[in-house]
């Protein structure tokens, strides 16, 4: 199957998780393309969808919201999944679902949704970002569970089933 993983990721970290994704499906024997939601005009010529964005300030990236606003339809029309990365620290907080994740898993009919921790890097941030994390005391710092995003990828591929030529 011809699969779209498309991720938004300000600092790096969630576009790899996307990236290891990517690799499990590959792995599984699709054919896979890893495009930044801003440059995905049509999702239509893809059989299925990996959708995945960091949280900031409660938020997923504007550039995935954006894209499921141009794109609702067309996302829930054909098999689509979300990740996203948030939570840090040990143990990670906060673990709450975020209304935005909710709201767009439910605008795309999301077959499966996925909550990962994600990786804070205080000399990556800009004045602003510094701002925030001094403001909620946040700890740097990488906490993902990258074996957890591979398993998870496995997961999406077998739910995919075999791999298949186009029609
Ligand atoms: C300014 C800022 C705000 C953040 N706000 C949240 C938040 O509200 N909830 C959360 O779970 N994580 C929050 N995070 C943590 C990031 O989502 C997490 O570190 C993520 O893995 C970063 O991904 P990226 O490297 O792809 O940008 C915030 C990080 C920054 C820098």
């Amino acid at each position: 199957m011809q699969v779209l993983v498309s991720v938004a990721s300000r600092h790096g970290a969630t576009r790899e998780m996307g990236a290891l994704v990517a690799q499990e499906l590959r792995a599984a024997g699709h054919e896979v393309a890893e495009v930044e939601p801003e440059d995905v005009e049509r999702v239509d010529g893809y059989d299925a969808v990996v959708l995945g964005s960091a949280v900031y300030v409660g938020r997923l990236a504007l550039g995935l919201r954006a894209l499921v606003d141009r794109q609702g339809g067309q996302l829930r029309a054909r098999p689509t999944w979300l990740f996203w990365s948030g939570p840090i620290g040990d143990p990670p907080v906060p673990m709450t679902v975020p209304d935005d994740v909710t709201a767009l898993a439910r605008a795309v009919e999301a077959r499966g949704v996925a909550m990962f921790p994600g990786r804070l890097e205080r000399t990556g941030l800009d004045l602003s970002e510094r701002a925030l994390v001094a403001l909620t005391r946040a700890e740097a710092g990488d906490f993902r569970d990258l074996d957890a995003v591979q398993a998870w990828g496995r997961e999406v591929a077998e739910a995919l089933g075999p791999a298949r030529a186009r029609s």
